[in-house]
């Protein structure tokens, strides 16, 4: 059996204008993970994840016009598990190695006991943690910025406009600085030339990931709200159609640059004062972008947990796309975190207990 875990990320600042190629953001990745667990098979492929309920979803290769293998799926819509074992199967099939049928058994501590999803990027780790094992089964030998793009190139098959953040920092572990490819041209060289040249395709060049510090004077508190959000609606009701450059848009985007840029330079010289005061900008930035597209990035719940963190001498933004999901706060060493969370408690904000995850091995 191989057995591959893929962590969750939170975003610290930068969401939405990263989804833009080459606009930064910081993110973290945290030490709750997505596990895969591969089994050789015979006869098909199957899948066992508690999304798809009691039945697994099975799979089997069929000959196809443009790549020569296509993956058919019996009864479920294409999703993220099915695109990376798609992507990966082309990748087999480009480096002429012998296909087998496997079983993979999804399970994750990146939502409730009933569920119910917290924001975690649980879609990026499904896809990190799949393409892992592909690599192993098939004895692949990719290294680990092989492995980040392939699963952003699984990723955005199923959602076009995904920066790709969260797959980065579920790949790299620990802070990272992250900027995102062009997905368009990264799209078009995976249709018209495969797997194999889409890896080194020039969309990359707008890319980067760079590591960065663990703060030492900050401390890091997850709440959640309880309700989930649909990430992909949300960053296509605040993107306008005619692209970055419609105003105010545009000057969100530049906004988010200077608050990225201002938090890395906290980060590298642990100014945790200065760090707290950029997450405070961060959010004013996202209410704004909130009131201007006329979406709810921050909810009533989300703007009630991050007052009471902001009442406590802390900073507080939602996390990613919000309209539900989590919000992050930061904490000088000595803020009064147990008062927070009695606040907290008593509105049913539930604290989410992580801490930031690092991976090993080189890239
Ligand atoms: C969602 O977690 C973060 C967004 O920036 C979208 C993305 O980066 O793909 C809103």
């Amino acid at each position: 059996m191989i057995v591959t875990r893929a962590p969750g990320k939170l975003f610290i600042a930068g969401e939405y204008a990263v989804v833009e190629p080459g606009e930064p953001a910081v993110l973290i990745a945290v030490d709750r993970f997505l596990t895969v667990r591969l089994t050789p098979s015979d006869d098909v492929g199957r899948v066992h994840s508690r999304e798809y309920g009691q039945a697994p979803v099975v799979w089997t290769r069929a000959e196809g016009p443009e790549h020569s293998v296509n993956i058919v799926v019996e009864h479920e819509p294409y999703d993220y598990v099915v695109s990376a074992i798609t992507l990966m199967e082309r990748l087999r099939d480009e480096r002429s190695l012998p296909a087998h049928y496997f079983d993979l058994h999804i399970e994750s501590d990146l939502d409730d006991s009933s569920g119910r999803k917290f924001g975690l990027g649980s879609s990026a780790a499904v896809t990190v943690a799949v393409v892992a094992a592909l690599d192993e089964f098939y004895e692949m030998g990719l290294s680990r910025t092989e492995r980040f793009r392939l699963a952003l190139l699984s990723t955005i098959t199923v959602a076009p406009n995904a920066s790709g953040g969260d797959v980065a920092a579920s790949t790299f572990g620990g802070w990272i600085r992250y900027s995102a490819p062009d997905r368009v041209t990264l799209r078009e060289s995976l249709e018209r030339h495969g797997v194999t040249k889409a890896l080194t395709s020039p969309g990359w060049s707008p890319h980067r990931v760079d590591r960065l510090p663990d703060p030492s004077s900050l401390e890091l508190l997850v709440g959640w709200t309880g309700s989930p959000a649909s990430t992909e609606r949300l960053v296509g009701g605040v993107r306008p159609p005619s692209g970055r450059t419609a105003s105010p848009y545009e000057s969100f985007v530049d906004e988010s640059r200077d608050c990225v840029d201002a938090l890395v330079e906290c980060l590298r010289a642990d100014d945790g004062p200065r760090a707290l005061e950029v997450i405070g900008r961060a959010r004013r930035l996202l209410q704004h972008l909130g009131e201007t597209s006329g979406i709810r990035i921050e909810t009533d719940e989300l703007r009630l947990l991050c007052d009471l963190a902001e009442q406590h001498g802390t900073a507080a933004k939602p996390s990613g796309a919000g309209g539900g999901d989590c919000g992050i706060v930061l904490a000088p060493a000595d803020a009064p975190l147990q008062t927070l969370l009695s606040s907290w408690e008593a509105r049913d904000i539930r604290r989410l207990d992580m801490s930031v995850q690092h991976l090993q091995g080189a890239t």
